[in-house]
């Protein structure tokens, strides 16, 4: 690609100054206060999308946040291109434990530190820039359309009536995404499977009110202590999930597959060493990767009841509360789990108890092949850049949305990620790397180049 290194060398700072523009916009999906802050964001896309070279870019209204559809058609007889990302971001709380604002974006350390800086807004964003170059050089090979949204972090509620409604115009031969990651700066990697979600909260509860500790303490069942022990029983000693039915549809991988996936470079002393524990944990007989590529899980994310302020209460609490997502694996059905998981957790409440499982929001596992046009495509694209062919790698996340478009749209997707695991990504210091920023866009072009040689 002509001039390309040039070309974002000599635009570097301006590109850098667009996205903190973006990312100042605080469009946190989840919180109702921001609901103005989407709509901006979405206005926001719609401009930058038409600035940077296309014909046109719309803001969608939904039940829910707005939508972003812009395009570029060159030729219709040639293949178009699908790039989808999300404008929403998690809620940056604790804003205490931020070393710089969350969303006054600041550089140390060659990173960028904001909310949105690498999920999805950095991601995404690299994609408007390689576009700006390959239209402002006159070297679009084919015809792209964006599709950004602003429900992704809050499971994507709107999007798939939008795809089923406007169907025509999403039209496309392959869907492009950044919004996953890769080893390391040197290691680079394709993302060929997400996992499935499954998300329930509970509510247990126990007396019809909160009762005084020392009059009834010890005659009637305390629901927080009965919800923890009823917690603790949904995994086993060997770290395999109790509920019934729960792994009927689990995909057993072959050894030869868990062999290849052994060939990934991991270092679990790093891991461990990163996220400071002394060991690590899960189902025995499988290895991290595994644990989180090819295995499903079941993690309590939060949990409340009684009194939670300053100071000491003697209460026997009447409720408590606890949300558990569970990480599923392709052929796993969320729904199907979400039933399984109700009938499970009833059939284990002890009688002093009534407890209530409300499903929250799910989606389906996704796995990309490697032996298709677009997969190589990819991998040559990372390749001409980081100079290494990229392996490709099952993450333990998820993007829900991305099994929906081949449902409803029939379009696999390809998930070329630049973000690092150590990007913070919903925590507190979110941070993306400047070279992953530039290098992203320095390699996007490439996808588009080998795409369309080889889709000739
Ligand atoms: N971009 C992430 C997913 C991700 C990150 C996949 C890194 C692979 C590597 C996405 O924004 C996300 O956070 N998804 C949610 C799902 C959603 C339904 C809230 C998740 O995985 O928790
Ligand atoms: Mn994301
Ligand atoms: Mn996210």
């Amino acid at each position: 690609m002509k001039d390309l290194k040039n070309y974002v060398e000599q635009n570097k700072d301006r590109f850098l100054s667009e996205l903190f523009e973006l990312i100042r916009i605080p469009s946190v999906s989840a919180q109702e206060s921001h609901k103005d802050d989407m709509y901006r964001a979405a206005q926001w896309i719609a401009e930058k999308l038409v600035a940077d070279g296309a014909d046109k870019a719309e803001v969608f209204k939904t039940d829910g946040h707005p939508v972003v559809y812009g395009e570029k058609i060159i030729d219709k007889s040639l293949p178009t291109v699908l790039v989808y990302g999300h404008y929403d971001v998690q809620p940056a709380e604790p804003l205490d434990l931020w070393k710089s604002p969350a969303f006054e974006p600041e550089v140390r350390e060659g990173k960028i530190f904001a909310r949105g800086a690498d999920d999805d807004k950095g991601q995404s964003f690299m994609h408007f820039k390689a576009f700006e170059y390959m239209v402002k050089t006159g070297q679009l090979p084919c015809n792209v359309k964006f599709m950004i949204e602003g429900e992704e972090e809050i499971g994507s509620p709107s999007l798939g009536k939008f795809c089923e409604q406007n169907k025509k115009m999403l039209a496309s031969d392959v869907i492009l995404v950044s919004d996953t990651s890769m080893i390391s700066p040197d290691i680079p990697s394709i993302t060929t499977g997400l996992r499935g979600l499954t998300y329930v909260e509970v509510e247990v509860t126990g007396p019809n009110r909160d009762l005084h500790s020392g009059l009834y303490g010890g005659a009637v069942a305390n629901p927080v202590n009965v919800m923890a022990k009823m917690i603790a029983s949904l995994t086993d000693e060997n770290g395999r999930i109790t509920v019934k039915g729960f792994y009927d549809d689990v995909e057993e991988l072959s050894d030869e597959e868990r062999k290849e996936m052994a060939r990934a470079p991991f270092n679990l002393d790093h891991y461990k060493k990163e996220i400071d524990v002394a060991e690590v944990g899960g189902e025995k007989g499988y290895s991290t990767n595994e644990r989180t590529g090819i295995r499903p899980s079941l993690d309590v994310n939060g949990i409340w009841g009684g009194y939670t302020e300053k100071g000491a209460k003697t209460i026997l609490p009447s409720k408590a509360y606890a949300k558990i997502s569970m990480r599923l694996v392709p052929h796993q059905d969320s729904k199907k789990i979400a039933e399984l998981f109700k009938a499970h957790f009833e059939s284990i409440a002890p009688k002093t108890v009534k407890v209530k499982v409300n499903y929250l929001h799910g989606g389906e596992g996704y796995v990309s092949p490697t032996d298709t046009v677009e997969y190589q495509a990819a991998s040559k694209a990372y390749e001409t850049s980081f100079g290494k062919k990229p392996i490709p790698v099952r993450s333990g996340g998820s993007i829900p949305i991305i099994s929906l478009f081949e449902k409803v749209l029939g379009v696999k997707s390809i998930l070329m990620g630049f973000g690092l695991e150590s990007d913070a990504i919903h925590g507190p210091n979110e941070n993306y790397p400047l070279q992953q920023f530039y290098k992203g866009i320095e390699t996007i072009p490439y996808f588009y180049k080998y795409y369309a040689e080889m889709k000739k």
